[in-house]
C-alpha cells in the first residue's frame, strides 16, 4: 500500500508547509510596511492600548503578515468578548502559540495565514470556533495544559492527549542537522511538544556515537515522531528500526519518513510492524517486547525517554540487542 501523506483534516497541510520550507529564511520577517510595535506579555493589554481600536490597528499588512503579539491580542479580545478572560488579562494568559513552521527565531515572528496552532487550557467550543474563523493566522485550537506531556509516559501510563476544539493541529518543525534539514510533522494534540533549538542536543549526542561506526545500524527504541532515526538515515545509517509504544507516534514517524524522502509502504494500523521501506522498519510496541520479534544485533540502540522517566531497567533487554546503547537524558 502506498503511504497516504495527506492531512486527516482534508486540507493540504503537508503540501502548504512544503512550500514555506523553500523560503524559510524570510518566512517570519516583516516587510517595511508591517506594524512592528511589540506588546508586553505580562502587562494587562488594556494598559497598553485602547481595546476598541484593536480591530482597526492590527489588520494584516498588505504583505499578508501580522506581528505575533497583535495576533495574540486579537485572540485575547475574542476571549474577553466571550467572557473567558477579564479586562485586565495579559497576552501571557491567552495560551501558547505553536508556530508552523517551527524553527529557532531571531526576533518576534510575523505570521501568515494558517501559521499557528493555539494551545490554551481555558477555552470552550464557541470561543474556539470564533478564534479559528476570525483570526486568519490560527489553523487550529487545542485545549490542554502545556505542563502535561502528551502521549504515553511509560509502559504503565495511560495516554494523555490535548483536545482539538477547532481546525487542524498538524504542524511542522524544521531541524538543522549535520546532514541538512529534516522536517518533523506532528499532530500536536497527540504528539508531545519539543521546541526546535539551533543545535538539537539529542542529534548531537547521537551523531557523536554514530561517527564511531561506518554506516551503523540503529534501533530507535522510543522514536516519537521519528527525529533521531530519520537523522540517522540521512547521515547514512545502513538500517534503522523505529519503534514507539504510542501508535500516533509510530504513524507520524512513517509520515515523516515519506516527507523526508524515504518512500514508505504502510502495512497496518495496529500494534506490531506498521510500515517499512528499503532500509527501515517502523514498529509500534513496548520497548520490553522488542527482543521477542527482532533477532538481529544493532550497532547503536537509542533510548530517549520523557524527562523524569527512568528506563534503566527497560534498557537491559535493548543492551543485549545492541553493541552500544545511548540513553538521552
Ligand atoms: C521524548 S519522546 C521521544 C522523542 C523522539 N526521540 C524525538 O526526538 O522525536 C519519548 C517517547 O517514548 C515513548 N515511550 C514511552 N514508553 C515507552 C515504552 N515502554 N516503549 C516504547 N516507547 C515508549 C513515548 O510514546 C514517546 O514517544
Ligand atoms: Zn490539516
Ligand atoms: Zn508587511
Amino acid at each position: 500500500m502506498d503511504m497516504d501523506i495527506s492531512c486527516t483534516c482534508g486540507k493540504d497541510c503537508i503540501e502548504s508547509s512544503a512550500k514555506v520550507m523553500k523560503s524559510l529564511n524570510i518566512h517570519y520577517l516583516p516587510c517595511k510596511n508591517c506594524d512592528t510595535d511589540d506588546l508586553e506579555k505580562f502587562r494587562p493589554l488594556n494598559e497598553q492600548v485602547e481595546l476598541n481600536d484593536i480591530n482597526d490597528r492590527w489588520k494584516s499588512c498588505p504583505c499578508g503578515r501580522r506581528h505575533l503579539d497583535h495576533v495574540m491580542a486579537h485572540i485575547l479580545m475574542i476571549m474577553m468578548e466571550e467572557k473567558l478572560r477579564d479586562g485586565n488579562s495579559t497576552l501571557r494568559q491567552v495560551g501558547t502559540p505553536l508556530l508552523t513552521i517551527g524553527c529557532p527565531l531571531k526576533g518576534p515572528p510575523y505570521l501568515l495565514k494558517d501559521s499557528m496552532v493555539l494551545l490554551t487550557d481555558h477555552i470552550n467550543k464557541k470561543c474556539s470556533l470564533r478564534v479559528y474563523e476570525e483570526v486568519p493566522e490560527v489553523k487550529g485550537v487545542l485545549k490542554g495544559d502545556m505542563r502535561v506531556t502528551v502521549g504515553v509516559k511509560d509502559s504503565e501510563s495511560l495516554p494523555n492527549t490535548y483536545q482539538l476544539m477547532a481546525g487542524c493541529d498538524l504542524r511542522c518543525d524544521i531541524l538543522e542537522t549535520p546532514s541538512g534539514q529534516i522536517y518533523i510533522y506532528k499532530n500536536q494534540g497527540q504528539i508531545h511538544l519539543e521546541f526546535p533549538k539551533p543545535l538539537n542536543p539529542k542529534i548531537t549526542a547521537l551523531y557523536k556515537t554514530f561517527n564511531k561506526y561506518q554506516n551503523p545500524s540503529i534501533l530507535d527504541c522510543t522514536c516519537g515522531p521519528g527525529t533521531l532515526g530519520i537523522f540517522a538515515l540521512k547521515a547514512g545509517a545502513r538500517k534503522v528500526v523505529f519503534n514507539d509504544i504510542w501508535y500516533p507516534a509510530a504513524e507520524m514517524t512513517a509520515i515523516n519518513l515519506e516527507v523526508n524522502g524515504f518512500p514508505v509502504n504502510f502495512l497496518k494500523q495496529e500494534p506490531g510492524l506498521i510500515a517499512e521501506g528499503e532500509n527501515f522498519q517502523v514498529y509500534c510496541a513496548d520497548i520490553r517486547d522488542l527482543k521477542s520479534f527482532l533477532d538481529e544485533k544493532f550497532d547503536i540502540g537509542v533510548i530517549d525517554p520523557f524527562p523524569g522517566v527512568d528506563f534503566t531497567e527497560l534498557s537491559h533487554s535493548v543492551r543485549e540487542m545492541c553493541h552500544e546503547v545511548i540513553i538521552i537524558q
